[in-house]
């Protein structure tokens, strides 16, 4: 494994040359984007994307993203309808996925969509990787760059830390600014169904289609697989992720002695002076700066070797959704 910065014109250079020279190689490949680290493979070599599930040990149901360097690209694997095009001249290169219909010709291998007959596509923002992606010419799949069921990685030392030992490469462009995975919509149908909440808030999205996102109806989504009659539109929405090892308390009143502490805007709950650790998620009550660093305070008050992470009520609006969303999947009970 090496670490790849981009200290300078040379060293991007460099990072993006070795990026793509692993990419051809079948190999495994850390890229950043703006929302967490990617676990990046050639998207059309079924081989190389099996790597994927294994490194992250991942079940092999759970469909992956594809990334594209731009919309031109994206149309010739799916097919967008008015809504997605719409969208995806919004908020690309950004942190949102669309779930369309997969073109029959596209070479995406059916281990990225998992034998569905519709495809993830999203745009990074990081302008390396859609360098990356440019140079390399072909979609690369990618889940984020942890174990599987483990906390997302948003710092390059994350995904070492994670997957060292399996990815030839890391490209490390620092932290990511956003901090939570994409929002995922599905444009299949007609309908505009919100399959995971994320770096672009519900409120935005529905501004630009100009009506209210379809919820997704549970019976869409397969909590396990032996109920699952019909494949699930997305699946893993709803089972354990994110896990830390220490147990998650949600909307703390009280801290128990020792316990880590995940607060918000200055709060200091009854508890807080015996508290063995604790992170203020954004001082200020910003939920932008709270969604950058959640990850990381999860993996930091982890690591302060606590047995429970108490997390004060967090407000669910905007990007709070996927906040509160990412920490309900923390505090689910563990397969
Ligand atoms: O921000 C992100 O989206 C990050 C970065 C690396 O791009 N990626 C990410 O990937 O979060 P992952 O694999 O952790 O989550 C992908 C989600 C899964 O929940 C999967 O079920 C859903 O996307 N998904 C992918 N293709 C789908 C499809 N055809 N239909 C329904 N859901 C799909
Ligand atoms: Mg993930």
């Amino acid at each position: 494994m090496e670490i790849f910065d981009l200290a300078d014109a040379a060293a991007r250079e460099r990072a993006i040359a070795a990026a793509v020279a692993a990419l051809s190689a079948g190999g495994l490949v850390a890229l950043p984007t703006e929302t967490v680290y990617g676990l990046g493979a050639d998207a059309t070599d079924g081989r190389a994307v099996a790597a994927i599930y294994a490194a992250k040990g991942r079940p092999s149901f759970n469909p992956l993203i594809a990334h594209v360097p731009d919309l031109a690209a994206a149309e010739g694997h799916g097919i967008f309808d008015e809504t997605a095009r719409r969208l995806a001249t919004a908020f690309w290169p950004g942190p949102l996925t669309l779930v369309v219909p997969k073109r029959p010709e596209s070479a995406i291998a059916d281990l990225v969509t998992a034998g569905l007959d519709s495809v993830g596509l999203r745009v990074p923002a990081p302008a390396v990787t859609r360098a990356i992606l440019a140079r390399f010419g072909r979609p690369v799949a990618a889940p984020s760059a942890n174990r599987s069921g483990r906390i997302s990685p948003t710092r390059a030392a994350d995904v070492a830390e994670d997957l060292g030992e399996k990815v030839a490469v890391i490209v490390d462009a620092g932290p990511c600014p956003v901090g939570v995975e994409s929002t995922i919509v599905a444009c299949l149908d007609g309908r505009a169904r919100l399959l995971r909440p994320g770096g672009v808030p519900r409120a935005a999205i529905e501004a630009v289609i100009g009506r209210p996102l379809d919820d997704v109806a549970v019976e869409d989504v397969a909590v396990d697989e032996a109920r699952a009659g019909a494949r699930p539109l997305a699946p893993g929405l709803l089972t354990s992720h994110y896990a830390p090892r220490a147990r998650v308390r949600l909307d703390v009143e009280r801290v128990a002695p020792g316990e880590a502490l995940l607060t918000f805007a200055g709060r200091r709950p009854p508890g807080t002076d015996e508290a063995g650790a604790i992170v203020d998620l954004s001082r200020s009550g910003d939920l932008a700066e709270a969604a950058s660093r959640l990850f990381g305070a999860l993996r930091d008050l982890d690591r302060s070797g606590a047995a429970s992470i108490a997390v004060v009520p967090l407000p669910g609006e905007g990007l709070g959704e996927a906040i509160v969303d990412r920490l309900r999947r923390a505090a689910a009970p563990r397969p």
